[in-house]
């Protein structure tokens, strides 16, 4: 499977104002006299931090901008990155934070835990082309149809006992009984009820779906999408991987040999028994506009299912639903598959990565 090049431009571009306007007055409900901080780093164009803080200050909040450096090895170490106390200090004052650069991290989960709000508009990390992200899958779709769908995902989650999930001849049973589904919709306000919903957001939207405890996925999962692991971003196999789990443990790596040789190598030097576990989340890409690039938004490709493995202690807390022992590891890495059927106990959620629109 390839991967798709997006727009990238070198120039602003004015879509991206609206853009920025949806997600603070309908995804964040930023309010006049608010302090908005926007943590950054130099992988986020200058265009698109100022484009987020000339719209915060167009609604009436106080903004600061801090850059930071760019943490090393990416996406997957977030768990494990060290952040300058500068960061962390200004984070103290901030009711609603843009992260561009940090995602999973100790200091963020403080600042919830205090009543800030996150929000993340590139899901931990920004790139060139972030803009082109955010304007196709917020100002070109209908981001408040894909929040209720979102929800209604979650409560079918929600009800069942078992999600069953196939790929190809490989089958993946997970025990998800006692456990709430979340909407990850993308939405931290709910302008439909006029309330806050979450204090932790990120984009693009929607991926619903379940945090998982230690211990309830058995069987096998083909991954024909995406990989994200070391060192930064993710890789696409050429062919697909093969992934044996017993009792949430990842226990056999086959499939594509290029890919296989380089996760089983990448884990064994790790030397962090954590990163064995999972899948530690499960969650349905339901945006229409997402597309397999570079950026995190493969995550939310319609049909797609990513499961993440390793750490869940932060994004535990960070989303507040997860029940049970939390796996703790300095990684977190994922895993895509593009055409999986999913059975949430004896209904059809998805078939060969077509959504089943009866149910949701
Ligand atoms: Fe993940």
């Amino acid at each position: 499977m390839a991967i798709e090049v997006p727009d990238i431009g070198l120039r602003l571009k004015p879509d991206l104002l609206p853009t920025a306007q949806i997600i603070y007055r309908d995804m964040c409900n930023l309010r006049p006299g608010e302090r908005v901080l926007i943590i950054a780093d130099a992988r986020a164009p200058d265009y698109l931090i100022s484009v987020f803080h000339g719209v915060a200050l167009m609604m009436g909040a106080e903004v600061s901008v801090i850059e930071t450096q760019v943490p090393r090895g990416g996406a997957t170490y977030q768990p494990s990155a060290k952040w300058p106390s500068m960061v962390v200090a200004a984070s103290t004052e901030a009711d609603l934070i843009i992260d561009f650069a940090v995602g999973y991290a100790a200091f963020i989960v403080e600042a919830i835990k205090r009543g800030a709000r996150v929000f993340s508009p590139g899901d931990g990390i920004a790139l060139p082309y972030t803009d082109d992200v955010l304007i196709r899958t917020i100002l070109h779709t209908d981001v408040q149809a894909i929040r209720r769908r979102a929800e209604r995902i979650a409560a079918l989650f929600t009800k069942a006992s078992l999600c069953t999930m196939i790929t190809g001849d490989a089958v993946l049973k997970v025990d998800i009984s006692g456990i709430d589904g979340f909407a990850a919709s993308g939405f931290l306000w709910d302008a439909e009820a006029q309330k806050f919903i979450e204090p932790w957001a990120f984009a693009p939207p929607a991926q619903p779906g379940i945090l998982i405890p230690e211990g309830r996925a058995n069987g096998e999962v083909l991954v024909d999408g995406t990989l994200l692991y070391h060192p930064v971003y993710h890789a696409a196999p050429p062919t697909p991987l093969r992934l044996r789990y017993e009792n949430g443990r990842l226990v056999d790596i086959g499939g594509d040999p290029l890919f296989a040789g380089r996760l089983r190598d990448w884990l064994e030097k790790l030397g962090d028994e954590g990163a064995y576990k999972g899948p530690v989340h499960l969650n349905l890409g339901i945006n229409p506009n997402a597309l397999l690039t570079q950026h995190p938004e493969w995550e939310r490709v319609m049909g797609s299912v990513t499961c993440g493995m390793g750490d869940l202690s932060l994004l535990g807390v960070l989303i507040g639903d997860a029940d049970g022992p939390l796996p703790k590891s300095t990684v977190h890495w994922d895993w895509t598959t593009l055409r999986p059927t999913i059975l949430l106990d004896d209904v059809v959620l998805v078939r060969e990565g077509i959504l089943n629109d009866a149910v949701c």
